[in-house]
């Protein structure tokens, strides 16, 4: 596979992935945490797909275009492992979708932080609310995998729900 196929299989893999969790979330209130912001793709998708819901963004550094740049209201700034920390105290049990993309090119870097990250993850999210994660190491204690929707190739986003 080459790297503009595994490109194209990641994108597709987020943007189908996050259409499922639109449906599946449809009548579970809640919040949407967007970490990782990065050029606001998958941003602008989450606020298309969810007009209705509140949309907070995790980001260290914003780089975006102005039209994809989250208002002061939705942009947590700062490092991960702090803004979400404190985050939980004021959001828990609120998340009904955690899209989680966060990260940069050193993968065992990633893997590290996707795992410290997740320990916050069954306190944020509703039971029953998912997590959409770019590592496998995000699972979290007290959830289920949820199979993937027919058009995301394997390896590219893993879902899971608080049980
Ligand atoms: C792959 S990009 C996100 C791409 C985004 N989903 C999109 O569709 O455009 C990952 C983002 O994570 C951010 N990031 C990486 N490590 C971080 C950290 N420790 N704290 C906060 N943000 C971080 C990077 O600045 C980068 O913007």
């Amino acid at each position: 596979m080459s790297r503009l196929d595994r490109t194209i299989a990641r994108l597709q893999a987020q943007k189908y992935s996050i259409e499922a969790a639109a449906a599946a979330l449809e009548k579970t209130p809640g919040v949407i945490f967007e970490l990782g912001l990065g050029s606001g793709r998958t941003f602008d998708h989450l606020r298309t797909i969810f007009p209705d819901r509140q949309i907070l963004v995790f980001e260290q550094a914003v780089d975006t275009a102005p039209s994809y740049t989250p208002t002061a209201e939705q942009l947590i700034l700062g490092e991960i492992t702090t803004t979400l920390q404190q985050a939980v105290e004021q959001y828990t049990d609120s998340v009904a979708l955690i899209h989680a993309d966060i990260g940069g090119p050193d993968h065992l870097a990633n893997a590290q932080l996707a795992r410290a990250l997740s320990q916050h993850y069954p306190r944020l999210l509703v039971h029953g609310g998912w997590l959409i994660a770019n590592r496998a190491e995000a699972v979290f204690a007290g959830s289920s995998p949820i199979t993937l929707p027919n058009e995301v190739a394997a390896d590219h986003c893993y879902l899971f729900r608080r049980t």
